[in-house]
């Protein structure tokens, strides 16, 4: 049996992943996964996440399972973290998945049940774990045009002609916010135009929503789903933990489903359970519990928000210390748009030769589209990186 496998295209991101772990230059920088990492290169626990652990290590009693959905509380608190209150509640079916990829995983899962030969329209580029999923449950797929490789910034126009094209009950995915790899973000003018030529056409929007925080704060960050959420009968929305509360490992995420009525939402609710015990039964429990603590204990909460917000800072910081250190040894405003991006990553727009330079030369991994990581850098390191992609173009 065995021998009739194949082998699998490499995730591009993990790949390089691996090839960082094995360079063993010691003046080495990682720009690749999306992981935060502090001015030491450390990930760290986040305060309120290890006293939540603390708390639940003295408090649980159980390790019984929990329902197919997981912890109903956890849906409550992650709701209201990413919709607040603009839909009723009677009308969001949600379960808890490992991580937000497992969101994205069952959403599609759900659209391919519900509608076989819906079409998923993704951003081009998006994250490419999206178009992998998708090809592999063997989903149709399309792509509208997002990024403007020339000005760095969102190609609205393009994007908005692309989705002209889209027929009713196809399924359009969506960035909450802070793009994954491009940075580039629609303004709070473009959101109401795109939404509304979505509804023209009878779409269904699924927004993929990982750095809420990351950006311009957890409200502002949480603004566009807000009103996708708002706008439709139904949607779509994978939301993850992975990032904001960074329990990467522990594989925390939502899939919430709005339904049209509280009749629907049953049946919506009733198949994402039966998809949650087809897949894996009970979904991970340990850092839904932890988030679930966190959002609801005021002091933990402020303590999570206070440290979120330094990260956020943070990484504008970087941001615009990157975009000066680049005008600087370039004479040029070419990547001023590093300054403007928001969330982990940002699309440098150099060439593929220039990133393997990069790599090869001064042991410095971003993902072949030059698409790097904000949050892999520190003061000490952007002069270094600025140095050499000013060396290399
Ligand atoms: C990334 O894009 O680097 C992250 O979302 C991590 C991953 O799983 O690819």
């Amino acid at each position: 049996m065995l021998e009739n496998l194949q082998q699998q295209p490499a995730d591009k991101i993990l790949a390089l992943m691996q090839l960082y772990r094995e360079d063993t230059r010691d003046q080495k920088i990682d720009l690749g996964v999306g992981v935060y990492k502090d001015a030491s290169g450390n990930t760290p626990v986040m305060r309120a996440v290890k006293a939540a652990e603390r708390r639940l290590v003295d408090q649980q009693t159980t390790k019984a399972y929990t329902g197919l959905a997981g912890d109903p509380a956890f849906a409550d608190a992650m709701i209201d973290l990413v919709l607040g209150d603009v839909v009723a509640r009677d009308r969001i079916a949600a379960i808890a998945t490992p991580g937000g990829t497992g969101a994205i995983r069952q959403a599609l899962e759900l659209i391919r049940i519900a509608s076989p030969d819906a079409k998923v329209w993704l951003s081009d580029p998006t994250w490419p774990n999206h178009p992998s999923i998708i090809k592999f449950l063997g989903m149709q797929s399309a792509t509208y045009r997002y990024f403007d490789s020339e000005t760095c910034n969102v190609n609205f126009d393009g994007m908005l002609a692309d989705l002209e094209n889209v027929a009713a009950g196809d399924v359009v995915l969506l960035h909450g916010c802070c793009h994954n790899p491009t940075g580039a973000n629609l303004t709070a003018d473009q959101w109401p135009q795109m939404i509304a030529l979505l509804k023209s056409k009878g779409a269904v929007p699924m927004v993929d929503i990982a750095y809420q925080g990351f950006g311009d704060g957890l409200d502002d960050d949480a603004a566009a789903t807000r009103l996708v959420a708002a706008g439709f009968d139904e949607v779509l929305i994978a939301a993850s933990c992975s990032k904001n509360f960074g329990v990467y490992r522990e594989r925390t995420g939502i899939l919430m489903a709005i339904a049209r009525d509280p009749e629907q939402k049953a049946l919506a609710q009733a198949n994402l359970n039966f998809l949650n015990r087809q897949n894996y039964s009970f979904p991970p429990d340990h850092g839904a519990r932890v988030v679930t603590t966190i959002l609801t204990d005021p002091e933990l909460r402020a303590d999570w928000e206070a440290e979120l917000e330094e990260t956020r800072l943070g990484m504008l910081a970087l941001r615009e210390q990157l975009a000066g250190e680049l005008k600087r040894l370039t004479n040029s405003d070419r990547f001023e748009f590093v300054a403007d991006h928001r969330g982990m990553f940002s699309r440098l727009g150099v060439s593929p030769e220039v990133v393997e330079q990069l790599r090869t030369e001064h042991g410095i991994y971003m993902v072949g589209d030059s698409r790097l990581n904000i949050a892999g850098l520190n003061e000490q390191t952007v002069p270094i990186l600025a140095a050499a992609v000013a060396k290399s173009i």
